[in-house]
């Protein structure tokens, strides 16, 4: 169980300032081995950046662009700036890919990161609207509306529910607000009452419950729509809760509470919270699934750790309660605390920036290594705690 205790913020903040130039010295290294006309890498192999034959989805090119954003708004260096908007225009295509449901995470942590630092009126910024809203726009044709329980399905098909859209329906929001249909806002919201009526369970008596308890997938009939099972693609179980699938929860929640202002989604982000802080261990880093079985000796995931700091961060200044805030903001500052430290920060020797990642256990991809999202969210969590700002805010 995570018990934020007393943290001496002073010295923890020169710690995160020290990290974060760190990571910006490693996003170098990395740029020279993989420049704007390379495709990106997923995770390390041996120490080093890899991206496999078999790609499984293309979902992480954002995150390489997007630490290029954040190096630049924390350090106003215009040649990640320069950098930054070569590797995103270069994602621009992406736009049309009806294959993914990933379109969230290639675009928001790039083409809205840039769009944000733009003028009223700078045709740069209309075009990247453009972008946003069309990536959006196609985003939300994955839209299963058989049966009752309707939902923007996963790359694996209509039959699909997965936890890790919540983090894809931010795109669809984005693009309603710079001027996409109103059907693009009604369907983030109804895919998010679907994922949290199937994916994320209450206490009750059965395998698969507990309070804030997150499940990877919910499988529907493909055709007449209704439900039929919960699954798991990279959790250990259809009864366990993967851990990355419960921060993309507790941020995706967070997210949407920021567009929706319902307050089923800010109920929904801190009923998972709780789970986190229930099951984590103290120092707030959690096993990749908490009911992985052979736990205390199973690999560890720094990832879904940076991703539940950015949205204990976000958590902070919108929980229901003081107490809770307060809680919050603890448990962002440990997690940090213990991601800062030398058991998780890399050495200069390998890529990457945070070590300890797992991305698919199941399969034995980027087990124990560097990831590119871990590293994205960590520098984001990173720089909106140094700038005291909510992360990339819509
Ligand atoms: N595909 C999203 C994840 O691995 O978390």
């Amino acid at each position: 169980m995570m018990n934020p205790q007393h943290i001496d913020e002073a010295a923890l903040r020169r710690r995160l300032e020290q990290t974060f130039a760190f990571g910006v010295a490693q996003l170098a290294g990395m740029m020279a081995k993989w420049p704007v006309a390379k495709p990106a890498p997923i995770h390390t192999e041996n120490g080093v950046w890899f991206r496999p034959n078999f790609m499984w989805t293309d979902w992480c090119p954002g995150f390489h662009a997007g630490m290029m954003w954040l190096a630049h708004e924390r350090t106003g260096d215009a040649c990640w700036r320069e950098a930054a908007e070569a590797y995103t225009r270069k994602l621009e295509p992406r736009k049309f890919d009806r294959d993914v449901h990933d379109l969230g995470f290639i675009f928001m942590s790039t083409a809205n990161r840039w769009h944000n630092l733009l003028a009223d009126g700078d045709p740069v910024k209309q075009w990247l609207a453009d972008m946003l809203a069309t990536a959006g726009t196609v985003q939300s044709l994955r839209w299963k509306n058989t049966g009752e329980d309707h939902y923007i399905y996963s790359f694996n098909g209509p039959q699909s529910l997965f936890i890790d859209v919540m983090m894809n329906i931010r795109i669809l929001f984005r693009a309603h607000q710079l001027g996409g249909a109103d059907e693009l806002y009604q369907r983030a919201v109804t895919h998010a009452r679907t994922t949290e009526k199937f994916l994320v369970r209450k206490a009750g008596p059965r395998l698969v419950d507990g309070d804030g308890k997150v499940i990877h997938e919910a499988i529907f009939n493909p055709e007449l729509g209704e439900f039929r099972n919960l699954s798991s693609q990279q959790g250990y179980s259809p009864f366990t809760c993967w851990s990355r699938g419960l921060a993309w929860a507790m941020y995706g929640f967070t997210d949407t509470w920021n567009f929706t202002q319902d307050p089923l989604f800010l109920e929904t982000a801190e009923r998972c919270a709780g789970f986190y802080l229930e099951h984590t261990p103290a120092h707030g880093v959690p096993y990749w699934d908490f009911g992985a079985p052979n736990i205390p000796n199973e690999p560890l995931d720094s990832s879904a750790a940076a991703i539940a700091a950015g949205a204990f961060w976000k958590l902070k200044d919108i929980g229901e309660t003081r107490r809770n805030r307060e809680i919050y903001r603890l448990a962002a500052l440990n997690i940090l605390q213990t991601l800062t430290g030398n058991d998780f920060s890399n050495d200069p020797s390998r890529d990457g920036i945070l070590r300890h990642g797992v991305y698919h256990k199941p399969m034995g991809w980027g087990v124990d290594a560097a990831l590119m999202w871990g590293d994205y969210f960590f520098m984001e969590t990173l720089h909106a705690v140094l700038a005291d700002a909510p992360t990339n805010a819509p």
